[in-house]
């Protein structure tokens, strides 16, 4: 459709007609044959007759029952425009890849954009129009329990994802094989106090724009077509209706043009937020800070004509929220084809088809993080192995987004490991968690499977005798997947305790100990790793986590995973991230006693794996840091160099990590910021050069006076394997 075609339309919709393309409800409201007012329509409070007039829907999937739904819809609709349908996909849709967390430890955003395209092609068959993803909200806090959900605590990382998965989701807007992104949870909702889900965010203005936006900047620069404001506040202000945000610094400093839609129910919770009075007010507060769709709630659906018609709200407001929703309809092509790439025929072709499965199984492979191996792994194939713990034989390893998964789908570890060593048996050993009251209110879930066993010590003598014989036990344990994402926060973030002594009692056999980790965040795992001889981060790995999984045990892939997110000591560092200053009293090199410097009395400073760490089966060795000039200039760059040497026997995989350090500034600087990535494969005894450029753009940050800019000065430049390198340089800066 023209442009003006658009404005005709919109001019000729009623207001009751408008403030529908305004508002988002699930599937169930059109399922229903509701009589009466009861169940989803009593629940939210709408006007049954004002149903009809919704915009959108959200998760309800498979391009038959879209079809139905869109046919139905439209047959009653008067202007003939169609209905939008949004779902979460976050790390696939049918073909299930590791949660994002995982997916950040690929250090590979192309890999990554691939995830996204993949997912989108089969989103884009079963008639889906709209993914909310990229999910990219900073994260440091492990108690969080949506950090499966984001990519990185790092900023550098997390830009290039918001990007990949941009790109990869929308692409060119090809009907058949691409989605629209709604980048979320725009601003600052991985900050929340405590690691509180939905609790209160405080950052400054200057954290806020130099670590917190730039991942969300950097999905609205890869052209994402929608942003979702996020549950929290910023400075006291509810997102939802925090006009700087979404006005200011979104479309007038970002020059966004696409839709804001709310998160679910967020625009009613202004109320016990204590922002607006009542529901009226807080569709009043909402539609003027320029939030285009609410989702979930009836507010805009019971107030906005009300407070047009008593003169309280301009309806310059609607005009303009229902303008970006029939924009965004037409750049999808829903006015020339309401059901879009939705074909049931390239569903039963494409949806979990051979070609995305084996991609799915080696993306496995480049997320899982080795984090110790005591010269154990990789297994040879005619060792007689034990498999221990809730995960051995578990499907439930795609996470708690993965709400279109067929429960049926991924491969067990047991299964996969079976296809490479003929000699293995598996017990369960133990449940994941103890305590089943933990789900008590979590609906969508029905936690039967490895919650909760009556015959603990059964389960668990059982293992010991199947674990005696082997040679060599893998102990696969973990939280349970609804142990983190929504609503998932911890305050303990150790393994629970029937695990413990699963592990422990298989370390009383004297065997090799392999033991594998399924977690939606980093866990505290100190006490996991003194009993383990190996240990292997395998996240929630997805549809091809058993066969991912044991290509890597078996040795037939070395692993080359990086942690995305610091592994802390135990929940009293969090939030704990590799960027943080290095205070006035630094611990390890400040001149006072060792009390008064910044440390805990009893616990370390140090995490137990750091931001950048993982091993693989091969060794590599750094040559120093070498500079080709020690001055920077704006004109000019500094090529930093070393030389990485693989020492072993096998082919493998480096991450070279560059780091900077700013060391003074008009503020204070981190110890250390990732500034580079470099890949590289290396055959057994061969060396490489590696080399990275530093411009003067790498070094520009929120100065004292707010402006993005560098300053004159010295600098240091790391190389190394992880956050902890020592390996560096010095240079200068002169402007
Ligand atoms: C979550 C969003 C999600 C939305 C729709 C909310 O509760 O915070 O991330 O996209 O629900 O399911």
């Amino acid at each position: 459709m023209e442009q003006k075609e658009l404005i005709k339309l919109l001019n000729s919709l009623s207001l009751d007609e408008k403030i529908g393309q305004l508002v988002q409800l699930n599937g169930n409201f059109f399922d229903s044959n509701e009589k009466v007012a009861t169940g989803p329509i009593a629940k939210i409070g709408i006007d049954k007759e004002k149903i009809p007039l919704t915009g959108s829907i959200l998760n309800t999937m498979g391009a038959k029952e879209l079809k139905k739904l869109q046919d139905k819809y439209l047959e009653k609709n008067e202007k003939k425009i169609p209905m939008l349908f949004m779902a979460d996909i976050l790390n696939g849709f049918k073909t299930i890849f590791p949660i994002p967390l995982g997916l950040g430890c690929s250090f590979d955003p192309e890999l990554v954009k691939k995830t996204a395209q993949i997912a989108a092609k089969e989103a884009a068959v079963s008639g889906i129009h709209v993914t909310f993803s990229p999910m990219v909200d900073m994260a440091r806090d492990a108690r969080w329990g949506r950090v499966m959900e984001t990519y990185s605590e790092d900023n550098l990382l997390n830009c290039a994802y918001a990007k990949a998965m941009v790109e990869g989701y929308q692409g060119d807007h090809d009907p058949d094989s691409t989605i629209s992104a709604c980048v979320k949870h725009y601003a600052g909702y991985g900050a929340p106090i405590a690691g509180r889900d939905y609790n209160t965010v405080e950052l400054s203005e200057r954290t806020l724009r130099e670590f917190y936006l730039p991942s969300y900047k950097a999905a609205v620069d890869a052209g994402c077509d929608l942003v979702m404001a996020s549950f929290n506040t910023i400075d006291g202000i509810p997102v939802t209706a925090n006009e700087r945000l979404l006005k200011e610094i979104l479309r007038d400093e970002w020059g966004f043009d696409g839709v804001v839609i709310s998160d679910h129910s967020a625009v009613k919770e202004l109320v016990p937020h204590g922002f607006a009075k009542d529901e009226k007010e807080a569709a009043k507060l909402a539609i003027e800070a320029g939030l285009d769709i609410d989702m979930m709630t009836a507010t805009y659906s019971n107030y906005l004509a009300k407070l047009v018609e008593e003169g309280k709200l301009d309806i310059k407001y609607i005009d303009e929220a229902v303008m970006r929703v029939l924009e965004l309809k037409n750049k999808l092509g829903l006015f020339e084809n309401p059901y879009r790439g939705g074909n049931e025929e390239a569903e039963k072709k494409y949806i979990m088809c051979d070609e995305f499965r084996e991609f799915a199984r080696e993306v496995v492979t480049k997320t899982c993080v080795l984090l110790k191996n005591d010269s154990i792994l990789p297994l040879n194939k005619n060792n007689k192995i034990a498999i221990v713990g809730p995960y051995a034989t578990s499907k439930d390893v795609c996470g708690m987004w993965s709400i279109n998964v067929d429960s049926d789908s991924a491969v067990t570890l047991y299964d996969g490991l079976k296809k490479k060593f003929e000699n293995l048996v598996a017990s369960k050993g133990a449940t994941v968690i103890d305590d089943s009251s933990l789900f008590e209110s979590f609906n969508r879930y029905t936690p039967i499977d490895n919650v909760i066993d009556d015959n603990k010590e059964e389960l668990l003598q059982k293992a010991i005798d199947t674990a005696k014989d082997a040679e060599i036990i893998i102990v696969a344990i973990g939280e349970h997947p609804q142990q983190s994402g929504e609503g998932g926060s911890r305050g303990d973030i150790t393994i629970a305790p029937s695990q413990i002594k699963l592990l422990k009692e298989m370390r009383k056999l004297n065997k090799p100990i392999v033991t594998l980790v399924f977690s939606g965040r980093p866990l505290a795992l100190n006490e996991v790793a003194n009993n383990s001889d190996a240990l292997l981060q395998c996240w929630f790995p997805g549809t091809e986590a058993g066969d991912g999984i044991a290509d890597i045990i078996c040795g037939d892939v070395n692993p080359s995973g990086r942690l995305s997110m610091t592994f802390p000591h135990s929940v009293g560092q969090c939030p704990i991230y590799y960027n943080e200053f290095s205070t006035g009293r630094p611990a390890k090199t400040s001149k006072h006693s060792r009390r008064f410097t910044s440390r805990y009395i009893d616990i370390p400073n140090e995490p137990t794996y750091c931001f950048g760490y993982g091993l693989t089966y091969s060794e590599f060795k750094y040559s120093e840091v070498e500079l080709d000039k020690q001055v920077l200039t704006p004109d000019s760059k500094i090529k930093a160099s070393v030389v990485v040497e693989n020492t072993s026997e096998r082919q493998g995989v480096e991450t070279v990590q560059l780091y900077i350090r700013d060391l003074f500034g008009s503020v204070v600087r981190p110890v250390k910021e990732l500034k580079g990535v470099q890949k590289i494969i290396l055959q057994p005894h061969e060396a490489k050069k590696v080399e990275f450029e530093i411009s003067e753009e790498m070094l520009k940050f929120i100065r004292k006076d707010m402006h993005f800019d560098s300053e004159a000065g010295d600098f240091e430049v790391f190389i190394g394997k992880d956050s902890n390198t020592e390996n560096k340089a010095n240079f200068e800066l002169k402007k």
